[in-house]
Formats: structure tokens, sequence, C-alpha cells
């Protein structure tokens, strides 16, 4: 989960890659490290573990590195610790040739081991390294008949590639090949910038945005040999590949922090306009039905899947657990939900009209990625709700919605998980009014749907309130969410964005399970988060509040606006409006977000970069 930056063109490298390796530092912040390509025929290296504001950017202030053509770095550690040494780029063993790398190298150690054998010397505990030496070794072999440096570069690079196995999204220069840089991704994704006379090469669009939004976005075993004034494209499996140019959706202030403290603020409170993004053109208030389209499946192919299985990671994997709720009540579909980690070795029985829906923030999680691509081995039918457009997922399904949420910078996903829930109760919804559900039903959904960015407006404004109750609980060592059916989700949710960004402990369970075990842990310390707005479960849950209080554990409730007897039975209470059973997780998530942002702030962590996290999992 390392961000990759690459410039090209007339102007000076290094501020360009610093810039660009600041957009994509939530992807990884151990360490950044430039290689820039001098007139001067040699490579200036600058490397340093820690972030780049406490690195990188005083290496390159205390010794600059001018040219024009450069490769950047920010690491999220796999192989090794994060050190000067292990940081990107790596050279080979002439330091002639450097590579940054995206991805893990599964054969790196037996290769090694080769290289090692024929006297290769490694100063860091990389996979990369190996790669550069692999290169560096293939440039020494003998130059083609007229092939020019570009041709040996390319060709050093491919070899070397072939070699391994794993996943990569790399970049590579070479001081003897000026002008010239070679871009390639299989597993890790890639994307090139093509601006008027200079070109780019990123890890993700948040890198390029502010320079051009006319990008090209890299397949699979793609190799790209990128200049100043163009690129060309080869594919190591089909030796060719067309150059497609996109448009990005966004523009630059949506991939910057605003006057927000934190681009976890800044995409909570973008929740009322990102859910209209998402609802945008796709109510059909007439035949009250939801309209997608992108599905590429008919009516009739949608009305003959009779099992839907639904596999994500994380808070994606919460969404998808709203979204069994919804099938099964809207649609009356057998809907399962999987970790991705575990549906790609699972030998799921999957029949030919079982949809697998894929549902994902980036696009790139590895494990989402190999669980499409084993239902597509076996010839299902993959569905992907996505947020990045032209992210490798959204690129190998068969069909999907895009969320329209905007670049998601913060590591803690707040926006995608409203987004998704958005969709999937559209998507609920078509599969529903294509079967059995009543007009009078679907219209009374899409009004309610309609109503709900005004709603988490109201709900914004508690934002004082809610940080109030994180001054007070902000010593607990231990939290509990709870809720029942559409809100076990959101007290999942809930659980994992606390942990996430404030580090202390925290479980969400089904309210009535609490008294199973969980229950022990109850004390005047340990406060419980009771998700219980006005739905037809509101009175059950209400008891289990009361098995809570019964052990003095605080409460913090969320509730409907009016319930005022079950609030007079918590220690603190916070309002959400009315709306239907099915669309409650779109409100009831907001406060924990608040909560969970309001409580890290004050135990001081990094909202946009937890330790030990990344944005976008693209390893195993
Ligand atoms: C959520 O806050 C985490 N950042 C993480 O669990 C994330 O949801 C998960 O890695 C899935 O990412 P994706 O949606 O991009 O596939």
């Amino acid at each position: 989960m390392c961000g990759i930056v690459g410039y090209i063109g007339p102007r000076t490298a290094a501020p360009i890659l610093i810039e660009g390796l600041r957009r994509l530092e939530y992807r990884g912040y151990d360490s950044a490290g430039l290689a820039i390509q001098p007139d001067s025929g040699h490579l200036l290296i600058r490397k340093r573990q820690g972030r780049i504001d406490h690195g990188l950017a005083h290496l390159i202030a205390e010794s600059p590195a001018p040219g024009s053509t450069g490769i950047g770095h920010t690491r999220w550690a796999t192989h090794g610790p994060p050190t000067d040494a292990n940081s990107h780029p790596h050279t080979d063993a002439s330091g002639r040739i450097a590579v940054v790398h995206n991805g893990v190298i599964e054969n790196f150690d037996r290769l090694k081991a080769r290289l090692r054998a024929e006297g290769h010397e490694f100063v860091s505990d990389t996979d990369t390294e190996v790669l550069a030496h692999l290169i560096g070794e293939e440039m020494g072999r003998p130059i083609d008949p007229g092939a020019t440096p570009a041709d040996t570069l390319l060709r050093a690079v491919t070899r070397a590639l072939r070699e391994v196995i794993g996943t990569y999204g790399i970049a590579v220069v070479s001081a003897d090949v000026p002008g010239v840089i070679i871009a390639a991704r299989r597993g890790s994704p890639l994307i090139i910038g093509v601006g008027a006379g200079e070109h780019f090469v990123a890890s993700d669009a948040a890198a390029l945005v502010a320079h051009t939004r006319q990008v090209v976005y890299l397949n699979d075993y793609d190799v790209a040999v990128i200049r100043a004034d163009g690129l060309s494209v080869t594919n190591l499996g089909t030796d060719t590949a067309q150059v497609q140019i996109s448009r990005l959706e966004f523009d630059a202030a949506a991939a910057e922090r605003g006057t927000y403290a934190h681009f976890m603020l800044k995409e909570i409170f973008e929740q009322p306009d990102t859910v209209r993004n998402a609802l945008r053109g796709r109510m059909d208030f007439n035949e009250a039905t939801p309209r997608l389209g992108g599905l590429n499946m008919t009516l009739s192919e949608l009305r003959s899947v009779d099992r839907i299985v639904i596999a994500a990671c994380g808070t994606s994997w919460h969404a998808g657990l709203v979204g069994e709720y919804l099938f099964e009540e809207f649609a009356h579909l057998p809907t399962e939900v999987e970790y991705a980690s575990e549906f790609r070795y699972r030998n799921a029985p999957l029949d030919k009209h079982t949809l697998l829906l894929v549902i994902t923030q980036s696009g790139e999680t590895a494990d989402t990625l190999a669980g499409l691509r084993e239902a597509r081995r076996r010839g299902h039918r993959v569905l992907a709700l996505c947020n990045v457009v032209g992210s490798t997922i959204a690129r190998e399904a068969d069909g999907g919605i895009y969320l329209h949420a905007g670049p998601e910078i913060g590591v803690a996903s707040t926006k995608a998980f409203t987004s998704q829930v958005t969709v999937l109760t559209l998507l609920a919804l078509l599969m529903g009014r294509i079967r059995q559900l009543s007009s009078a039903r679907g219209l009374q959904v899409l009004r309610a749907l309609e109503a709900v960015p005004g709603q988490l407006e109201e709900i914004l404004a508690q934002e004082g309130h809610i940080a109030a109750l994180a001054r007070k609980y902000q010593h607990a060592r231990d939290f509990f969410f709870v809720g029942r059916q559409y809100q076990y989700p959101v007290a999942l949710e809930g659980a994992l964005k606390l942990k996430e960004i404030s580090y202390l402990h925290a479980e969400g369970y089904p309210a009535a399970e609490l008294k199973h075990g969980p229950i022990a842990m109850i004390d005047a310390q340990t406060p419980t988060v009771v998700l219980a707005p006005a739905d037809g479960l509101m009175e059950k849950t209400a008891s289990n509040l009361q098995e809570i209080k019964a052990r003095s554990g605080p409460i913090i409730l969320v509730t409907t606006r009016g319930q005022d007897a079950l609030a007079a039975q918590a220690d603190e209470v916070i309002w959400v409006p009315p709306t239907l059973d099915p669309l409650y997780p779109l409100l009831t998530v907001l406060p924990l977000q608040l909560l969970a942002y309001h409580i890290a702030l004050l135990r001081g962590c990094d909202v946009d970069k937890p330790r030990n996290l990344a944005k976008s999992v693209t390893v195993e």
C-alpha cells in the first residue's frame, strides 16, 4: 500500500514529486524518497524514514536534487522495518538504476539468493532492491543491434519482471537513459497523467489531478515507456496495449483538505453531498424504482438471480452486512456476506444464478480483487460497488455502480460507507421492484432516501454535543457498540472507527448477544453505545439497555428524536431524525464517526494517518 509518483517534463521534478507524495501519504507513511535524473549523468537519490515533512522534505532542502525527470515513493513497510536503508528508491549494484515499487515480490528470497551467489550485495531487507538488481543485471547484457538506450532499458525491465512472482506497480529511471521513465503494473494500480509537454505517473489520481485530468489507466502486465512528449505501452502478455485517455471526474479541490482540520472531518461533513451524488439520476419516482446504469445486466438477468454473495473487507464488509438485510427485505433474496480474504480461498458453492457483489472504496483491495477474479474464473457474474473510477476492480467486474463520493483520503472510511449503503439500498430496491415489491413501498423508500441528505445535515449540527461526549469518555479503555438487525453492522462499523483512529479497544455486537458472555466486561468504566432508533426492534434493544444499566455500564444512546422515555434510561443521548427502518444505518453511523474522530483527536492520535494503517490494502 505504498505511493508512487513520477514526473518527466520541462519543470524541476523534485517539488512536483514531493507534493505528489504528500497527496499519497495516506497510502503509507513509514518513509519517503526520490530518485532524480539530472543532466549530469548520475542519479540523485534522496530518501529518509518517517513522514515526508519530518524527513524527506528537510533532506531535499539540505541537499537539493535538480533535474526534470524523477520518481518518488512513500512507503508502508512490508519487508523490513522503516529505516533509511529500507526506504525507496532502491538501486542496482551500479547505482545507475533506481526503482520504486508498490506490491510484494513473493519469490524475492530465491531471487536474492541467486543474485548473492553471483556476487551481488544488498543494503536493505526489501524485495524491491532485488528487483533493482535484476534490472541492473539485465542492463549489463549485450545490447540488441539497433536498440536505443530506452529499448535496452525496456527490455531489461520486462525481462526482470518475467522472473517476478507477486504484485508490483513500479517506476524505473536509469542514469544512462535520460528523459525516460519506465512504469509497469501487476496487481498494484498505476495511472499515467498526460500533460502538455510533460507526463506523470502515480499510484492514484490524487497525486495527478492538480496537474492534469487526462489519464491513462495501466492494466496488469502493461509496461509503459514515458517521455515528456508522449508514451507507449506494451503488455507482457499480449505484446500490444492500447493507450486510452480518460478524464478524471473530480478536480484538485476534491483532493484537498480545504478549511477542515483533517480529511476525515471533511469527508464526514461531505456526506450530505456524497449521498446526493450517489442518488443523483438514479431515482425514478414515476415508476417508483431506481434507475441504475452500468450493471450490464438485463432486467431478465437480474430477475434470474436467486442468491447474492457479497465479498468485501473492513468498512466495506460492514456495508455489505447492511446490504444483506436490504436484499432479504426488499427482494426476498438469500444473501450472505463474506470477508473477501476468506471467500477467495473457500470453495464456496456458487451456481449460475448466484451473483457475486464486491464492495470497495478504492477498487484496489487485494483480497477483494482476488475474490472477484476467483468468481469470474468460474464463470460467475460479478458486480462491483466502487468509488474510484477506472480502478482495477471497477474495470475487471462485469458491471457495477460507482459511488461518486469523490476521493476519500482519510484512512478511516466514512463517506464511502454511507455511499455504499445508499447504492446498496438502490440496488436492493431495484431487485425488489422487478420481483414482488409494490410501487407504494418503492415510492416510500425513494422518498425516504431523498430526505437523507437533509437529515444528515441535522445530525452534523450536533457535532458540538458529540465532541462533549468525547471529552467525557476519552479516558475509557474499552467500548462496546450494540444494535439489532440493520443496527448491528453499524455497531461493528462504530467499533472499527474508534479502534482504527484512537487505538482504543472497542467491540461491536448484536445487542441481544451481549448477555451471552461479553456483558461480563461491563462495568462503570466501560461505556456502551446503544443503537436503538425507533425501528421495529427498539423495545427489544431497550431491554438490552436495561441489562447494561443494571451493571452500572455508562450508556450512550443513539435514538430517534422524541423517544424521551428511552432516552431517560441512558446517560447520554444523540438524536437522529425519523426514517424507515432500512435507512437508519445511513443516519446512526454519523454520530459514531464523529465520536471516534473527537476521541482520537483528544488522545493526540493522527486521525488521517493512523499508526500501522494505509488507505488501500493492495497486499494480502
Ligand atoms: C476502514 O475505515 C478501513 N480503512 C478499512 O477497513 C477499509 O474499509 C478496507 O481496507 C476496505 O477498503 P476498500 O473499501 O477500499 O476495499
